[in-house]
């Protein structure tokens, strides 16, 4: 399964990124590809960008959820929206009422894995029995001091838990620091990652 963070372009989805996008998910050997998206995807053409991903066979999930398909369906997967920017700007409890009827989705799956753009997704996740919360967006800081510092992530969350593993009220978030890049076309103490979990 290929989980993709959101961010594909920065600065416009030109029909060349675009197409870079499809061409690139398309050669990801995965039996199950879902997305979500991120702030970069709202501010350029969301609506071309999931042309592209829905093209390349992959399923987006914006406050959304589905259960994989036998044999392990036991294992559900919600997509939340991205907090930042939000195809719907409604204010806090209407989005939590958004990802809760996702998360009610999955409520009977023995595992149950939400992904969001933003660490800040763990702000309508925590407490409510999400077992893995996966996000990226704060590029572990960007620009980082020694020893992995970051000095600003552009998250409340991100700022807390600006990259890697750690464990909240009952939930492990996961923070990826990505692949790509934006503003600065170089990074410091933020080493890009793709992370591969084994969920048993
Ligand atoms: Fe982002």
């Amino acid at each position: 399964m290929l989980l993709l963070g959101g961010d594909y372009v920065f600065l416009g989805a030109t029909q060349s990124r675009v197409k870079e996008l499809n061409d690139l998910v398309n050669s990801v050997p995965a039996d199950l590809k879902i997305a979500v998206l991120g702030n970069h995807d709202f501010w350029a053409r969301p609506a071309r960008l999931e042309v592209a991903l829905s093209a390349a066979g992959t399923v987006i999930l914006v406050n959304e959820a589905l259960r994989l398909p036998p044999p392990h369906d036991d294992v559900g997967i919600a997509g939340l929206d991205d907090p930042f920017t939000s195809l719907d700007q409604g204010d806090f409890e209407s989005r939590q009422h958004a990802v809760d009827e996702a998360l009610e989705k999955i409520a009977d799956a023995k595992v149950r894995i939400a992904v969001c753009h933003s660490p800040d997704g763990l702000l309508w996740v925590r407490g409510r029995g999400v077992h893995l919360l996966l996000s990226g967006h704060t590029h572990g800081g960007h620009i980082a001091l020694p020893g992995h510092r970051p000095i600003f992530v552009p998250s409340p969350m991100g700022k807390r838990y600006p990259w890697g593993r750690h464990e909240v009220d009952g939930t492990t978030l996961f923070v990826s620091r990505g692949v790509g890049g934006s503003v600065v076309p170089f990074r410091t103490w933020a080493p890009p990652d793709v992370a591969v979990f084994d969920v048993c």
